[in-house]
């Protein structure tokens, strides 16, 4: 596979310049000065095994494949709230001021954000006075199109790429709408209630040739009209709704009692946040988006119609509350009631004290450099070897979704071997031992 060579600078275009968004780009300015490192990035981090394990080839991800260098990105943001990204980051609470924000305070201070395309129909709990106006849905677009081509040109950048981190909008399901380009077009001329901000933003990339990464839960980019258009324009399209807490865990955990044939009866889930994104799901709406992110995934691992007996009757509950105190540092809690032998019932706790931008930050990065190379590379429409990073994958037609964080991890790997021409790795293992030869 011929894949372009990462030239030049990549500038990353974030929706929304609040905690996760504001972590992520003060992060990425601690680790270029050498004040910090980039713990949870695979791309930054982890390495990958090539060829046979006696063959002793582990070199890095970003030494394996060629990945925007840290150095090569420039960042710019969307927010109907004006702040720039160093008082956002100061309002957001995540990271220490003295040791991560004031030494980088200028840079910080430089990133200002473009007005948004914002209609608080869609997110309730907020209320924004930099927000761009036009006649129509369609207008609004086009503005967001220009911010994209002028960034590029006045920041001299080769390549851009756009990750959602904006607020979770309110609860849509797909429509006539969302089914073509055509409707899709009229309905936004028609400023039509079907189409949300963050569509608006996508289509924006997409007729840009730009790659869309979804961070919420919101549809955006998870419609026939997008997929079409992202494999029209060649451009490549994910989401939703990062992997972080709860639920990174879930998909550790439920793969484990699967694997062990352990029955479930139930998984409760509980939550406490304070911080921006806890206030805006506070809101029965935005929440309803959340919470059908956050359920489906036990049942795609679990698979109860194979296992009616283990898995026939699990009661899952997801309950997200608002509690200020506790800022970003939320506390994910969950009862898991399974069952083992002769049906005899065990319990677990896990109680994950979490920071849920610190948990965020990484998988932007990887995000942003792993859309930027399968763009270089030549894919296009969704990039299901992602799902890693994803709450609820996006997955084609006919498919459903990989929810088990090891197979979505081996995924990964192996599409990245797959792109450098190296073998797949199976572990299968067998040519080690010496009957293989027989
Ligand atoms: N942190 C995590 O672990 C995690 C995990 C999964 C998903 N998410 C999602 O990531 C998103 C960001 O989370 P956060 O903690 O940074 O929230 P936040 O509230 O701190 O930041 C969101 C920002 O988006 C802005 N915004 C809202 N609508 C916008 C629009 N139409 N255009 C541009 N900007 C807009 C808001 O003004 C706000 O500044 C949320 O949707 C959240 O659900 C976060």
């Amino acid at each position: 596979m011929e894949i372009d060579a990462a030239n030049g600078k990549l500038g990353v275009m974030l929706v929304g310049l609040g905690a996760v968004a504001t972590t992520f780009i003060a992060g990425v300015e601690n680790v270029r000065r050498g004040r910090a490192l980039p713990i949870g990035s695979l791309s930054q981090m982890a390495t990958i095994r090539l060829g046979k394990r006696t063959e002793k080839r582990m070199p890095k991800i970003k030494e394996f494949v060629p990945l925007a260098d840290l150095n090569d990105l420039v960042f710019v943001a969307w927010d109907p709230i004006p702040d720039d990204a160093y008082t956002a980051a100061v309002k957001a609470g995540v990271l220490d001021q003295h040791e991560h924000l004031e030494p980088i305070k200028p840079f910080l201070q430089s990133i200002k954000p473009m007005p948004a395309v914002f209609d608080q129909y869609y997110v309730k709990r907020l209320q924004g006075t930099n927000v761009k106006r036009g006649k129509n849905k369609r207008e609004l677009a086009e503005q967001l199109r220009e911010d994209m081509r002028n960034f590029k040109q006045s920041a001299k950048l080769d390549r851009l790429v756009v990750v959602w981190c904006a607020s979770t909008e309110v609860f849509l399901t797909p429509g006539p709408a969302h089914q073509s380009l055509a409707a899709f077009e009229t309905a936004m001329e028609q400023n039509d209630q079907s189409i949300a901000p963050s569509m608006i933003y996508a289509y924006a990339a997409l007729m840009e040739n730009i790659p869309f990464a979804n961070g919420a839960p919101n549809l955006t980019v998870d419609l026939p009209v997008m997929e079409r258009l992202a494999e029209e324009r060649h451009v490549p399209i994910g989401g939703k709704d990062f992997k972080t807490g709860q639920t990174m865990m879930k998909s550790v955990l439920a793969p484990a009692f699967k694997a062990r044939m352990l029955g479930l009866s139930g998984w409760y889930s509980t939550n406490i946040l304070g911080n921006r994104d806890g206030e805006v799901l506070d809101d029965p709406e935005s929440f309803k988006t959340k919470e059908e992110s956050k359920l489906g995934l036990l049942e795609h691992i679990l698979q109860p119609e194979l296992y009616p007996e283990l898995y026939g009757k699990v009661y899952h509950k997801v309950r997200i509350n608002y509690y200020p105190p506790r800022g970003d540092n939320k506390e994910g809690w969950d009862n898991i009631d399974i069952f083992g032998w002769l049906g005899y019932p065990m319990q677990i706790k896990v109680d994950f004290l979490c920071r849920d931008s610190i948990l965020a930050a990484p998988i932007v990065l990887d995000l942003a450099l792993f859309f930027d190379l399968a763009a270089r590379a030549g894919l296009s429409g969704i990039q299901e070897w992602l799902s890693f990073y994803f709450k609820s994958p996006q997955f084609a037609q006919g498919l459903y979704a990989e929810h088990d964080l090891f197979i979505q991890q081996t995924k990964l790997k192996n599409t990245l071997r797959w792109m450098m021409g190296e073998e797949q790795i199976t572990h299968l293992g067998i040519e080690y031992y010496e009957y293989a030869e027989k």
